[in-house]
């Protein structure tokens, strides 16, 4: 564990003062402290120089296959004169400006009817995605998180697409363990000056009924395996909520790795899906670094689907990411990945940046696209 690290005397002196903090704390402070936090402090994350690479880095690719799905929605719904676009944590907002860049330039007018606002809680990322689309400043807006604003163009809700990519997983989870015919929490506690995990009581029993969904309802409590995992995310059902909400009329889009309860019942993570990142190697141990790794967990598919259910969005489809690229690029054999290529290198480029979005060793299996629509 880096003894550096700004945050380390911080999460110290909170957990003398509180007691041991559940992990979702832990990933909370680790991540979003507004000074010190993994999102907020001026070191590179996303990209070549930083730790991890997401779709929106696959550019021009990413941004151009999506901007064609958006505009073909655009048209299914009658080609209204405002289109919304409200992206949930746009990072850097490099795909922000390839995606408005290429829709101004391939598809006039449903640009004119493009309206993009992003949703960032960091306040340096903020700033850097103003900066980023100050070309687009009549069309594009950021605004901070707060659940008391549905940021729209206006107030009637939004007509278009909810996107988000990797934000779910980026969202604090609780971890639970099965142990000795009970619940029990993942805590992070101190031996002296050191973070260490600690096994107690759940910090809430709210966490419960979600944990449950994690085993089979057949299998009786005593025959369930000692030591089996839960990961609780109490702000994912809540975000669904509010987007679904807030959703008149189109679609909402999620790209991110996770799972199904099927598959984690099956036994896809006997031992939890929580990892940490950093200059593009996994971390194993999720402690250390605070503030200087990434810490992620994966996403729960059902609970988003069955979220989005309670407010009145219907399942479209919940697929690989590889599926649903090939089905945006297959009617015209992918002709905006390669339009404009100045060179044979440059071709050459994209067809390999396609491949890391679709083949299964590179993004097309690990990722999963779900849709769901009102
Ligand atoms: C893993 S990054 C993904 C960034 C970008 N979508 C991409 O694919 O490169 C997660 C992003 O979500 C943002 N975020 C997390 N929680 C948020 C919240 N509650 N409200 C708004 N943004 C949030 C983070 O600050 C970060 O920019």
């Amino acid at each position: 564990m880096s003894s550096e690290s700004p945050l380390l005397p911080i999460l110290q002196a909170e957990i003398r003062a509180r007691g041991p903090i559940p992990f979702a704390r832990f990933m909370e402070l680790c991540l979003y402290h507004p000074e010190h936090g993994y999102y907020s402090s001026e070191r590179v994350k996303l990209g070549a120089a930083g730790d991890f690479y997401t779709s929106a880095h696959v550019a021009p690719v990413f941004a151009r296959m999506m901007g064609r799905h958006w505009e073909r929605l655009w048209h299914a719904l009658g080609c209204p004169p405002k289109f919304d676009l409200l992206e949930l944590g746009p990072g850097d907002g490099s795909f922000a400006r390839e995606l408005l860049a290429w829709v101004r330039d391939r598809f006039p007018p449903f640009f004119a009817a493009l309206r993009y606002t992003a949703i960032e809680r960091s306040s340096r990322l903020r700033r850097q995605v103003q900066e980023t689309l100050q070309d687009f400043a009549g069309q594009a807006k950021i605004v901070e998180d707060s659940s008391a604003v549905v940021p729209t163009t206006d107030t009637e809700g939004i007509y278009g697409c909810v996107f988000a990519n990797e934000f779910f997983d980026a969202l604090p989870a609780h971890l639970l363990v099965w142990r000795d015919i009970r619940w029990r929490e993942r805590f992070v506690g101190l031996d002296g000056e050191r973070l260490v995990w600690m096994e107690t009581e759940l910090s809430s029993s709210d966490l419960v009924s979600q944990a449950e969904l994690c085993f089979d309802p057949s299998l009786p409590p005593k025959e369930r395996p000692d030591g089996w995992g839960a990961e609780v995310r109490p702000s994912a059902g809540e975000w669904m909520k509010r987007i679904g909400d807030c959703l008149k009329r189109g679609e909402v889009l999620i790209v991110d790795y996770g799972y199904t309860l099927e598959e984690w019942r099956g036994g896809r993570f006997p031992g939890g899906s929580a990892l940490a990142y950093r200059r593009h190697q996994v971390v194993e141990d999720l402690l250390a670094h605070p503030g200087d790794q990434d810490l992620t967990a994966h996403v729960n598919f059902t609970e988003l689907v069955e979220a989005g259910k309670a407010c009145g969005l219907r399942l479209k489809h919940l697929e690989s990411q590889a599926r649903f690229l090939i089905s945006v690029g297959e009617p015209d054999e992918f002709a905006d990945v390669f339009a404009n290529c100045q060179s044979e290198a440059e071709r050459l480029r994209r067809a390999q940046l396609l491949k890391t979005l679709i083949l299964p060793q590179g993004m097309g299996e690990a990722f999963r696209v779900l849709r769901m629509e009102k």
